[in-house]
C-alpha cells in the first residue's frame, strides 16, 4: 500500500483547477491518503473533505489543525467532522478512532494537537496568531480584566492535554502489537520539530508552534517499546524538516506554501 502524507493543504486559498490538479496527483500516486490538518475552515472543510472522498474513492486519514477552526467553535467542528467520517466510508478522523490497522505490522493513529504554550517563553511572546480572535473556545481571553493571558494559557494547556490523553491510549493499543506506527498530528510536539524559514523556532514562536504534552507522551511510549518504530507526521509551521528524536522516533515536518497543496512524501506500507 502507498500512502501519500500532505500537510496545511490549505484548500480555501486553491481555485477549483488547482483542487482538481491536486486530487489528480493524489489519485496516481497513492491507495490512501494522510492529511495533517489545516485542510480549510470551519465553514467549509466538511466540504472540502466530501469532495475528497467522492473524487479519491480511497482511504483518507486525517486529523484537523488550528484554521479548520476559524470562524467556528473547536467543539462543534470537531463534532461536525466526526458525523461527516461516521456516515463517509472513506473518510477516517483520527481524533475520533482509536487506532486503524494498515497492514499486519503497521498501525495509524492520530489526533489534531494543539500548540499547548508550554514551550518556549509564552509569558513574553509578542506572537498573536488570529487563532485568538478568531476561534470560541479561544476568544474569551479578551474580556479577563486580570492575567488575560493566563486565561488563554489554560485553554491552550487544556487543549494540549487532551490531545495527549488520545494519544495516551491510542498508542497503549498499538505499541506492543505493531512493529510501525504512523501518528499523524497537526502541531509538532517537539522543539526539534518546529521547523520554519528553515530554522527551528524561536522562544517567541515555540509556544504557538509546539504541543509539549504530547511529546512528552510520545517519547515515554518510544522509550518503553524500543522493537516499536514511531514515524510522526505533522506540519503547522509550513517549514519542511526531520527530527530523529530517539533511535525509534523520527519526526517529519511538512513545508507548506498557501495556495500550492503538495504531497510530502509516498509512505511503503509493508
Ligand atoms: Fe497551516
Ligand atoms: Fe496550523
Amino acid at each position: 500500500m502507498r500512502l501519500a502524507w500532505t500537510t496545511d493543504i490549505h484548500l480555501n486559498f486553491v481555485k477549483a483547477a488547482g483542487r482538481q490538479r491536486f486530487l489528480e496527483s493524489l489519485s496516481e500516486a497513492a491507495d490512501a491518503v494522510a492529511i495533517s490538518g489545516d485542510i480549510g475552515e470551519s465553514h467549509d472543510v466538511e466540504a472540502y473533505l466530501r469532495e475528497m472522498q467522492d473524487h479519491l474513492q480511497r482511504p483518507i486519514f486525517f486529523v484537523l489543525g488550528n484554521h479548520d477552526f476559524y470562524r467556528g467553535s473547536i467543539v462543534e467542528t470537531r463534532s461536525a467532522v466526526t458525523r461527516l467520517a461516521a456516515q463517509a466510508p472513506h473518510l477516517v478522523y483520527l481524533s475520533a478512532t482509536t487506532a486503524v490497522e494498515l497492514s499486519p505490522q503497521t498501525a495509524i493513529i492520530g489526533h489534531d494537537g494543539w500548540a499547548d504554550a508550554r514551550l518556549g517563553d509564552f509569558t513574553g511572546s509578542t506572537v498573536m496568531l488570529n487563532d485568538y480572535r478568531l476561534i470560541e473556545e479561544l476568544r474569551g481571553w479578551r474580556r479577563e480584566v486580570s492575567h488575560p493571558r493566563e486565561s488563554l494559557r489554560r485553554v491552550l494547556q487544556e487543549l494540549g492535554d487532551e490531545a495527549a490523553r488520545h494519544f495516551q491510549q491510542a498508542l497503549a493499543e498499538v505499541t506492543g502489537r505493531y512493529r510501525y506506527v504512523i501518528v499523524i498530528t497537526h502541531v509538532p510536539p517537539f522543539r526539534e520539530a518546529t521547523w520554519h524559514q528553515q530554522q527551528i523556532s524561536d522562544d517567541n514562536w515555540l509556544p504557538h508552534f509546539s504541543c509539549k504534552a504530547v511529546g512528552d507522551v510520545l517519547l515515554q511510549a518510544a522509550e518503553a517499546n524500543p522493537g516499536c518504530q514511531l514515524l510522526v507526521l505533522c506540519g503547522h509551521t509550513h517549514g519542511g524538516g526531520e527530527a530523529q528524536i530517539l533511535d525509534n522516533l523520527q519526526v517529519l515536518t511538512g513545508e507548506a506554501e498557501y495556495g500550492r497543496p503538495e504531497i510530502q512524501r509516498i509512505l511503503e506500507i509493508a
